[in-house]
């Protein structure tokens, strides 16, 4: 059984804006895999609206229907397949409805996705979102789209994101496009092209226009954010580093929380732990996915640390940031991963003792590296296995790790009324870990709280305000 998680499978989000769209085109959205996707939804969505396009949660009377794709893993592409399916019936009621593929499907299947389904009209690649209204005049003619061009430059800095489906107190910004780590397993690079990194002043910039706006807490996101760099072109001025971008954003204001993600152990220094421990507005969180506990199979992958490295970078992490909760991503059964491989894993959760993982079996992609020089030679009964192990395991150890944080007293961020009930707000620690808690008079989302935890479970933690009312 595959995990669903909120980082990774976010499956079925619809995302909605502007509902008085009165007079106007309207557009339909639904986005699939990570947050980067999440963000590059809200970056199509403020092309459209420039396009004078509204967007509507209302699959019926949309003109354009979009889906922005996922190819992690088969089972992202098998959901996406099964949603053109719901689509098509839609279409057959409204034949002048537009069908747009967009994402890492679209960039994976390029051409091909218009001949193996009839029923799309545009194929759009993470890098060509801003000739989307082109391709839609021409589609409106008759003519379908494809453009699945992938840039080294575009960092979509100057476009400002429309906040779809947004609470109003957390936000992404994307600072970084790409990856260049060519993992073994992965297809992002291959979707998602080639590393770049935005510029450090529009994302100051957004950041600050978005605590005006009264959000309280953003997430830099990236395949890989520890790598982040930027110079002014044509320049020898300094290179801004990830630590540098980190500061920027923290200065910005004590009541703007950061939060950041991924981290690849490989590139997160001590200049990043550092400035984290120095600001208490950097939340204390590191994702930092290990993929596998075994140096040999980390070698296959081509992850280029192995068991040894990564262990001495929890310890440095709990060195200089004691308060720090870390979490990860893991694969069961990669490539000729024995039993002993698993048992490392294994033993790799017990050490870095995470508040939580994304675990997943192995899923081969066609044209990844792995796919072309190793056999996905692990039984499906053992990855299985394997991955149910790894899930105990874990779950055993996020209820561990939270029943200790009973008694403890936290800063929570109000997100919203609680999923259970509206006696009840949301919210998060700077560790990531969600709390729940009884409303009280005067507090509302975005609102800092205190909170003191006194019942745990492996997923959330409940609690009661820390000041009596
Ligand atoms: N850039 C991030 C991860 C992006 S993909 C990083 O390096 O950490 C998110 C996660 O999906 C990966 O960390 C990995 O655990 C998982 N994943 C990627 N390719 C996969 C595959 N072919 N099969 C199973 N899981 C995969
Ligand atoms: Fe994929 Fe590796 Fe890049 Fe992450 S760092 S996106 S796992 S290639
Ligand atoms: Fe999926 Fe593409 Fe993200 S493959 S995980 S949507 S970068």
């Amino acid at each position: 059984m595959e995990q669903q998680t909120i980082l990774h499978d976010r499956q079925g989000e619809v995302l909605t804006g502007d509902l008085s769209a009165k007079g106007h085109k309207k557009f339909y959205i639904e986005s699939y895999g990570c947050q980067m996707n999440f963000s590059d939804s809200e970056i199509v969505a403020s092309i459209l609206q420039e396009s004078d396009y509204r967007a509507t949660r209302n699959l019926e009377e949309a003109d354009l229907i979009l889906i922005n794709t996922c190819s992690i893993r088969e089972k992202a592409e098998e959901t996406v397949r099964k949603r053109l399916r719901v689509f098509e019936k839609t279409k057959s009621t409204n034949p002048g409805t537009l069908v747009g593929v967009l994402g890492c499907m679209a960039e994976r299947l390029k051409q091909k996705f218009l001949e193996e389904e009839r029923l799309v009209d545009l194929v759009v690649g993470p890098d060509a979102y801003r000739d989307l209204p082109m391709l839609i005049a021409g589609a409106e003619e008759g003519s379908k789209g494809v453009n699945v061009f992938l840039s080294r430059e575009e960092t979509y800095a100057d476009i400002s994101p429309v906040r779809l489906d947004s609470n109003g107190v957390t936000a992404f910004i994307s600072i970084m496009r790409g990856c260049d780590n060519m993992c073994s397993f992965c297809v992002v690079p291959f979707t998602r092209g080639r590393e770049r990194s935005r510029d450090p002043f529009s994302i100051v910039a957004e950041a600050r226009d978005l605590f005006a706006r009264g959000y309280r807490e953003v997430t830099l996101l990236g395949q890989n954010v520890d790598s982040y760099k930027w110079q002014r072109p044509d320049t020898d001025e300094a290179v801004h580093t990830f630590a540098d971008l980190l500061a920027a954003v923290a200065e910005i204001d004590p009541l703007l929380r950061i939060r950041f993600s991924t981290s690849h152990p490989k590139d997160i220094t001590d200049d990043v732990l550092h400035t984290m421990a120095n600001y208490p507005n950097i939340c204390k969180y590191i994702h930092l996915p290990v993929q596998s506990g075994s140096s040999t199979v980390l070698q296959r992958m081509n992850r280029t640390y192995d068991r040894p490295w990564y262990r001495e970078k929890i310890m440095r992490i709990r060195e200089l940031l004691p308060e720090c909760a870390i979490s990860s991503d893991i694969i069961a059964g990669f490539c000729g991963e024995l039993e002993e491989d698993h048992q490392d894993t294994l033993s790799m959760i017990e050490f870095a003792r995470y508040s939580m993982s994304y675990m997943f079996m192995y899923s081969e992609r066609p044209g990844t590296l792995a796919a072309k020089k190793y056999a996905d030679d692990v039984p499906d009964v053992d990855k299985k296995r394997r991955l149910q192990e790894i899930i105990t395991l874990q779950n055993r150890i996020s209820l561990e790790e939270n029943q200790k944080d009973i008694g403890k007293t936290y800063e929570v961020l109000i997100e919203g009324d609680s999923k259970r009930s509206a006696d009840y707000f949301k919210g998060r620690n700077s560790q990531n870990k969600m709390v729940v808690f009884p409303k009280i008079k005067g507090k509302s989302p975005g609102d800092y709280m205190h909170v003191t935890i006194t019942a745990a479970t492996s997923a959330t933690l409940k609690g009661i305000s820390a000041i009596p009312s």
